[in-house]
């Protein structure tokens, strides 16, 4: 490599998982306990420039417009291992934008992270093959390695294999073209962090076995519903995966409630949709943001039942998109 500064910027989305991740196998090596199913959201976007400079004696991170010197750290030590992988000492300014609100529970570390991997690997000129990016990705944000990966994806964990987890796609976006509906329910920063909640959770919850165990015959399921384009059993799966890790971390102890009361409200509106025939279904993550899922022409009717729920701040619909990717 010259002494010349090297940039690229790459465009990543959101995703959510169907299957929901809650649980580490290994802290310092960020592993998830188990293995996890999403989809991606076309619809919404972070965009990230990542710019090699040898004149820079640490790394700086711009995240929508403002210096971020807390945020710079995770960033530092996920670039850390890609100079480590590639062999070089730069360090790197990174400008990262997200198109959606950074506060609507959307996951934007699994976007910012995924955008973060693939502009500093192109800026690097590194030719390391995806699935090694997704792992790197992974350790530093376990949902981020899916948004490596467009439609529907599962991460997987593969201990036999050359890297502890496999991302890759199950089905292109084109293949079964859902919808998603996000409610926000409240703006502002959650409580409680994902990865203290995940070792509160595997300390003190009685469930936290039975969760890990009960995970790979949901995962099947999903795999199983995706590959048929069986909307109603995707439903019971995934309704059922993320009502389990929510009962996981309530049985936490002090509980972890996520949830507020339009968060509920917004449950009953969607199981109520589903009584009367209209085929849509729910998840939640970490926080109290209600994601309904949809079959494309249920959408309006979606967002009206949603829109009219008492405390709903804002919706948000997005289609499913691409993995990530070098921008121009
Ligand atoms: O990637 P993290 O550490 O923010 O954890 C994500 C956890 C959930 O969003 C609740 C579930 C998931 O699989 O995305």
């Amino acid at each position: 490599m010259s002494g010349l500064s090297c940039s690229a910027t790459a465009i990543a989305h959101p995703n959510i998982a169907l299957v929901k991740y809650w649980g580490k196998a290994d802290i310092a090596e960020n592993l998830p306990a188990v293995g996890s199913l999403s989809i991606t959201l076309g619809g919404l976007a972070t965009t990230t420039t990542v710019a090699f400079d040898p004149e820079l004696r640490e790394d700086v991170l711009l995240l929508d417009g403002r210096e971020d010197t807390a945020a710079v750290r995770r960033v530092s030590g996920c670039l850390e291992r890609l100079r480590r992988r590639l062999g070089t000492s730069l360090h790197a300014r990174v400008e990262s934008a997200n198109d959606f609100p950074t506060a609507a529970g959307l996951a934007s570390s699994a976007s910012g992270f995924a955008a973060l991997v693939v502009a500093a690997h192109a800026a690097l000129g590194g030719n390391l093959p995806r699935e090694e990016l997704a792992d790197l990705a992974r350790r530093c944000s376990g949902s981020a390695a899916r948004s490596l990966f467009g439609g529907f994806v599962e991460l997987a964990l593969t201990p036999e294999g050359p890297h502890p987890t496999t991302t890759r796609q199950i089905l292109p976006p084109e293949a079964w073209p859902l919808e998603v509906v996000v409610a926000v329910t409240a703006t502002g920063p959650k409580e409680t962090g994902s990865t203290e909640g995940m070792l509160l959770t595997e300390r003190t919850s009685p469930c936290y076995r039975s969760w890990v165990r009960q995970s790979p015959a949901d995962l099947a399921a999903a795999r199983e519903a995706v590959a048929s384009r069986d909307f109603e059993a995707l439903a019971e799966v995934s309704e059922a995966s993320c009502l389990a890790m929510h009962g996981l971390m309530l049985s936490a102890r002090p509980g972890l409630i996520y949830w507020n009361g339009t968060t509920v409200e917004c449950l009953h509106r969607i199981r109520q949709l589903r009584r009367e025939g209209i085929p849509v279904f729910f998840t939640v993550d970490a926080g109290p943001q209600v994601k309904a899922i949809c079959l494309p022409e249920a959408t309006a009717r979606v967002e009206e039942a949603l829109g009219t729920v008492p405390g709903v701040v804002r919706l948000l619909s997005s289609g499913l998109g691409e993995g990530a990717r070098v921008a121009g």
